[in-house]
C-alpha cells in the first residue's frame, strides 16, 4: 500500500475527497443592537455584524472564496409571536437587502423564530409553554415570504414543526416565488452543541429547551423518515444537523436519497476545536480540515460551517 503514498504527488493523484469553497457556506449574524462588530467570548473569531456592515463582509468574505452565506439576525424588540422575524423592515430583511446590493453573494435566508420571540422558542406558544405546530405555520409561511422578498436566494427552515416545507412551499408559490428553492432543515437533532450560537444569536429558550421538536439523538430511522417526508413536500436540498456526532446519518442520507445533501458543523463542534487549539492542545489548521473532510467523506455535498472563511483561504 505504500508505493502509493511516497510523495505529495502521488497522494494527491488518488486522493477520494476533497474539499472546495464552492461547497462551503458561512452563517453570518447581524445585530440591529449594535454600531460596531461584536465578537462572543464562546465563537472566537466569528463576528456580528451592524446593519451597516454588509459591505466589507461581502467584500472579505467573498475574497476568501466562498460564495454562500447562511443569514441569521437578532433583533432590537422580541415579543410572543416573533413578529421581527416577518417585519418588512426586520433586521434580517434588511441585511439579505444589503448584501444582496453589496455582493454578488448567495443568500440562503435561516428561517426560524426563536431569535424573534421573548420566551425563546422556535414557535408560537399555549398557556402551558408548549409550541403549537399549525399556528407556527402560519408565521413561517410569512417569514419566507418577506425574506425571498428582501432577495433571498435560498430558504432554510431551522424549526422542526411538522409540515413546515410544505407551508413554505406553498406560499411562496402563492408569494409569485416559484423560483425561490427551500434547503430543509430536515434531521435536526435537540443537540447540546447549539450552546456558543446560543450566545450568538441570543436565542436561547427562557423556560423548557426544544426536546419537543427537535430530534432525539439516537434516533437514525426517524431522521430517515424527517427527510423523506420533506422531499415528499417540496424540499429542494435537505440537511443533517449536526454534522461531526451524525456521520452515520449523513452517510445513510447520501445513500437513500439523490438530492443535495448539506451538513452543518455547528457552533459547538467549532468552539471545541477553537478552545483545544488556543491551548496548544491539537493543531487547529489539520483539526479543522480534517473534520470539514470528515463530513465530506460522509457524504455531504455542501457544508455549512464557521471555519468557512479560514478553510477556504487555506485551499
Ligand atoms: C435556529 C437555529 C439554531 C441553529 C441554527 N438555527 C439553534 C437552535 O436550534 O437552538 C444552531 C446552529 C449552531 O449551533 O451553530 N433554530
Ligand atoms: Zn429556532
Amino acid at each position: 500500500m505504500r508505493r502509493l503514498r511516497q510523495s505529495e504527488k502521488i497522494r494527491n493523484l488518488v486522493a477520494e475527497t476533497r474539499l472546495h469553497p464552492d461547497q462551503f457556506i458561512l452563517p453570518i449574524f447581524f445585530d440591529e443592537n449594535i454600531d460596531k462588530v461584536k465578537t462572543t467570548g464562546s465563537m472566537p473569531g466569528v463576528k456580528t455584524f451592524p446593519l451597516s456592515g454588509y459591505d466589507k463582509i461581502a467584500s472579505d468574505i467573498q475574497d476568501s472564496g466562498v460564495n454562500s452565506v447562511l443569514v441569521f439576525g437578532v433583533p432590537a424588540h422580541k415579543d410572543a409571536v416573533g413578529s421581527g422575524a416577518y417585519a418588512r423592515d426586520g433586521v434580517v430583511q434588511k441585511a439579505i437587502e444589503g448584501i444582496k446590493e453589496n455582493s454578488d453573494m448567495l443568500v440562503i435566508a435561516d428561517l426560524c423564530l426563536c431569535e424573534y420571540t421573548d420566551h425563546g422558542h422556535c414557535g408560537v406558544l399555549d398557556k402551558d409553554g408548549c409550541v403549537i405546530n399549525d399556528d407556527t405555520l402560519e408565521l413561517y409561511a410569512k417569514t419566507a415570504v418577506s425574506q425571498a422578498d428582501a432577495g433571498a436566494d435560498i430558504i432554510a427552515p431551522s424549526g422542526m414543526m411538522d409540515g413546515q416545507i410544505a407551508a413554505i412551499r406553498a406560499a411562496l408559490d402563492d408569494a409569485g416565488h416559484k423560483n425561490v428553492p427551500i434547503m430543509a432543515y430536515s434531521a435536526k437533532f435537540y443537540s447540546a452543541y447549539y450552546g456558543p450560537f446560543r450566545d450568538v444569536a441570543c436565542s436561547a429558550p427562557g423556560k423548557g429547551n426544544r426536546a419537543g421538536y427537535q430530534m432525539q439523538c439516537g434516533n437514525r430511522r426517524e431522521a430517515m423518515r424527517e427527510i423523506e417526508l420533506d422531499i415528499a413536500e417540496g424540499a429542494d436540498m435537505i440537511m443533517v444537523k449536526p454534522a461531526g456526532p451524525y456521520l452515520d446519518i449523513i452517510r445513510e442520507a447520501a445513500d437513500r436519497f439523490d438530492m443535495p445533501l448539506a451538513a452543518y458543523q455547528v457552533s459547538g463542534e467549532y468552539a471545541m476545536i477553537k478552545a483545544a487549539a488556543a491551548n496548544g492542545w491539537i493543531d487547529e489548521e489539520r483539526v479543522m480540515m480534517e473534520s470539514l473532510l470528515g463530513i465530506k467523506r460522509a457524504g455531504a455535498d455542501m457544508i455549512i460551517t464557521y471555519f468557512a472563511e479560514e478553510a477556504a483561504r487555506m485551499l
